[in-house]
């Protein structure tokens, strides 16, 4: 079986000559060399799996070879053992220095030359593996890297192009419902609240679709101000206060007093509490309760909206969290939805450094917490309570 090529580079013929026996013994075919500049024109000819080589040598010697070598893309890995005298220890640091893979001390060893040679080969082969399958993991992860982003921008584009016509449905059915120019029939006067509504109920699906999009390609930035969480949590609770009432859930809201002025983004902390607490009104069946408490904790603030609803099973949370991502049940599917206000309100958590836990019991209810960090906190202030 043959082993590899090895390019023997020595100026003593006696070496030469033994150590071609010996390789040849061990399988190896061997091509050799009488110094540095002949080694590199046998290399560039020959193109050998391993080099061995001695150091000293009239002309180029082995380390100025060695270094040649290690220039070149093509023996750039090609495992070089250098011969050196074990107590020669400047020579070996100079071996390492110049790029050798590893010495052989003088006089060679002859048995052990052959397993030296082929171990160093077998580790050679196994970097080189590693190198290639490296490589195609960064092909495949650019490739994987540049279709999401591919998918992001199409999303963009898409939704800015669905809300420009949008803008026409929805504002002029608007104008129709006021009845600007003189009344409707009875009947298109329905026709015409259900095209506003459907128009209207279109639009957030396609802005949830652009600020996941953006978000999860992250060009989505915070607009950054001072805040008052006592306001963005009152007009959080106008916004779904008829909803509850309508599906006959109590909503309860708990601010801690003295709560912090925070340095956030008002609409997105808004779009998070509109986000959770719809939610939490829609999976919670007739008389239950919705509460939102706010308070200190961890040094930062934490938002909390808990519900006495149908609950997610614990397989299924992941699910819930995933864009689209709808856990299968009858009283889920009485409300339309698309599946993006969760991912969406985890992501817009992220981005003001915090995090987002979900937990729940089946039948009994859902409770989920959002944490803000310290960073965010800017000094006691005394918001009153709702
Ligand atoms: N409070 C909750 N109680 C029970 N199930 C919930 C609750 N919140 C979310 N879920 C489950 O997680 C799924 C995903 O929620 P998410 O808010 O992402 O989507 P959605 O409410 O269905 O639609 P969208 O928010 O886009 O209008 C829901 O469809 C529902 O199955
Ligand atoms: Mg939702």
């Amino acid at each position: 079986m043959m082993r590899g090529k090895v390019l023997i580079v020595d100026d003593d013929d006696i070496i030469r000559t033994v150590m071609r026996a010996t390789l040849e013994h061990g399988g190896f075919s061997v091509v050799e060399a009488s110094d540095g500049a002949e080694g590199l024109a046998l290399f560039g000819a020959e193109a050998p799996d391993a080099v061995v080589s001695d150091v000293v040598m009239p002309g180029m010697d082995g380390f100025e070879f060695c270094r040649q070598l290690r220039s070149q893309p093509q023996s750039e890995h090609t495992p070089i053992l250098m011969a050196t005298g074990l107590d020669d220890e400047d020579s070996i640091a100079a071996a390492y220095e110049a790029g050798a893979t590893d010495f052989t001390a003088k006089p060679i060893n002859w048995t052990v030359l052959n397993h030296r040679v082929r171990y160093v080969l077998r580790a050679a082969r196994a970097f080189q593996k590693l190198r290639e399958s490296q490589q195609s993991l960064l092909v495949a992860k650019n490739a994987a890297e540049s279709a999401n982003r591919a998918k992001s921008e199409f999303l963009a584009n898409m939704s800015h192009e669905l809300r420009t016509p949008l803008n026409a449905i929805i504002g002029f059915s608007g104008l129709m419902i006021e009845e600007l120019f003189g009344p409707l029939p009875e009947k298109y006067g329905e026709y015409v609240k259900d095209i506003h509504d459907s128009g209207s109920h279109l639009l957030t699906v396609i802005n949830d679709i652009l600020d996941l999009s953006k978000a999860e390609s992250e060009r989505m930035t915070l607009s950054e101000c001072e805040v008052d969480l006592a306001e963005v949590v009152i007009g959080s609770k106008v916004m779904v206060q008829k909803m509850a009432a309508d599906a006959k859930i109590r909503l309860d809201v708990t601010l801690e007093e003295g709560l912090p002025r925070m340095l956030a983004d008002p609409t997105k902390l808004r779009q998070i509490l509109v986000n959770l607490l719809s939610n939490a009104v829609k999976f919670t069946p007739e008389g239950g309760r919705v509460s939102l408490s706010v308070g200190r904790a961890r040094q930062g603030v934490v938002l909390q909206v808990s519900d006495t609803g149908i609950g997610i099973a614990p397989d299924q949370i992941v699910v819930a969290l995933s864009p689209f991502g709808q856990v299968e049940s009858s009283m889920a599917r009485k409300y339309d939805g698309t599946g993006l206000g969760l991912p969406l309100t985890k992501k817009l958590t992220e981005l003001h450094g915090g995090t987002l836990e979900l937990e729940s019991v089946v039948n009994r209810g859902t409770v989920v917490t959002v944490w803000l960090p310290p960073e965010r906190v800017i000094g006691a202030s005394a918001a009153a309570v709702a």
